[in-house]
């Protein structure tokens, strides 16, 4: 029995925030990272957007999960290790772990260390067998060799979320094979997209009634008061959010009020009414869509499931079981 708690290791540059907020807003569009949006507020705020009636994405995930649960596990080998990139609070982590055999290893990833702590926690006392090697690592900067390999042991990254919507299509290729390099040959990518749907439907998700939307959005600007001593005025940025059909992806903006300026690290950046910081992109993804762009960066579909309306997708795919070979002429 193990029901210690796993400390986190840590894997995180200082200076990122900084050098990211000052580059984004002396650049034109103006953007940040939407990473910088889960310190320890933001990621209570993106666990109340999650609770929404609104946002439609968490809960369509997790009724997939908890009615096609037992055949994922089935399927990514229940003695693997299972890596879990931006876990945050794991909600639906249980439904996959609670199919795993005792000798499975979970390894969660999170930018946020309290968050990280907590949920691991929270696992470890619902999981006691579970062996849990919590890191605390920003999962876009992760070194090949940031987690061990065990041998004959199966690597498999569970990235649930449709977070992969968070990045760029070609980002997106470039994410889908550093996590292939990372699980090695054999290894497997349990993954959530969110599907394209009405404007109506997505517009709505992202611009919630009771205004955890735009509280997210807003925060990265106290955080950057509170953490980098940025001097600026919060209420005089509106929340942004709004489906761009021709890039098939929300957009998230902060838009100036008025005339005003962000003074950071002894520079001014001018604002003019109505000029914006674009803070994310969510990016919108049809299942074979997807599947194509998991085919780019050579990863191999073995299943899709979906809910009943298809407004989400979780994709199982996989690495060949062994490196090609060269074959010498
Ligand atoms: C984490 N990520 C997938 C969320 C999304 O839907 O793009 C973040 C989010 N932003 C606003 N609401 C939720």
């Amino acid at each position: 029995m193990r029901n210690e708690s796993p400390t986190p290791a840590q894997v995180l540059g200082e200076d990122d925030f900084l050098c990211s907020v000052r580059e984004g807003l002396r650049s034109r569009p103006r953007s940040i990272p939407p990473k910088y949006f889960y310190d320890a507020h933001g990621s209570q705020l993106f666990d109340l957007i999650c609770t929404t009636p609104e946002y439609y994405p968490t809960r369509t995930e997790t009724a997939i999960l908890e009615r096609h649960g037992a055949e994922m596990a089935r399927m990514i080998d229940t003695s693997s290790t299972l890596i879990e990139l931006g876990s945050g609070s794991a909600i639906k982590t249980p439904l996959i772990l609670q199919h795993l055999a005792h000798d499975a290893v979970y390894v969660p990833i999170d930018i946020c260390e309290p968050h990280l702590l907590n949920s691991t926690q929270r696992l470890q006392t619902r999981f006691p067998a579970l062996k849990m090697q919590p890191l605390c690592a920003d999962y876009h900067q992760l070194p090949g060799h940031a987690i061990k390999r065990h041998a004959g042991r199966r690597q498999v990254v569970f990235f649930p979320g449709s977070t992969i919507g968070n990045c760029t299509p070609d980002e997106a290729v470039q994410l889908l094979k550093r996590v292939a390099a990372l699980v090695g040959p054999g290894g497997g990518l349990l993954i959530g997209v969110d599907a394209k749907k009405s404007t109506e439907t997505l517009n709505a998700a992202y611009n919630d009634a009771a205004g955890h939307t735009a509280a997210f959005n807003r925060n990265l600007l106290t955080r950057m008061q509170s953490e980098l001593g940025a001097q600026l005025d919060v209420d005089q940025f509106a929340h942004h959010a709004y489906y761009n059909e021709t890039h098939g992806r929300i957009e998230m903006h902060l838009v100036s009020r008025c005339k005003q300026a962000i003074r950071l690290n002894g520079e001014s950046f001018e604002f003019d009414e109505g000029e914006s910081i674009h803070t994310e992109n969510s990016y919108k993804y049809t299942a074979q869509e997807f599947q194509q762009l998991a085919r780019t960066a050579g990863w191999h579909l073995q299943s899709t499931w979906h809910d009943a309306h298809e407004l989400f997708n979780v994709h199982y795919l996989s690495q060949s079981a062994v490196e090609p070979l060269k074959l010498a002429r």
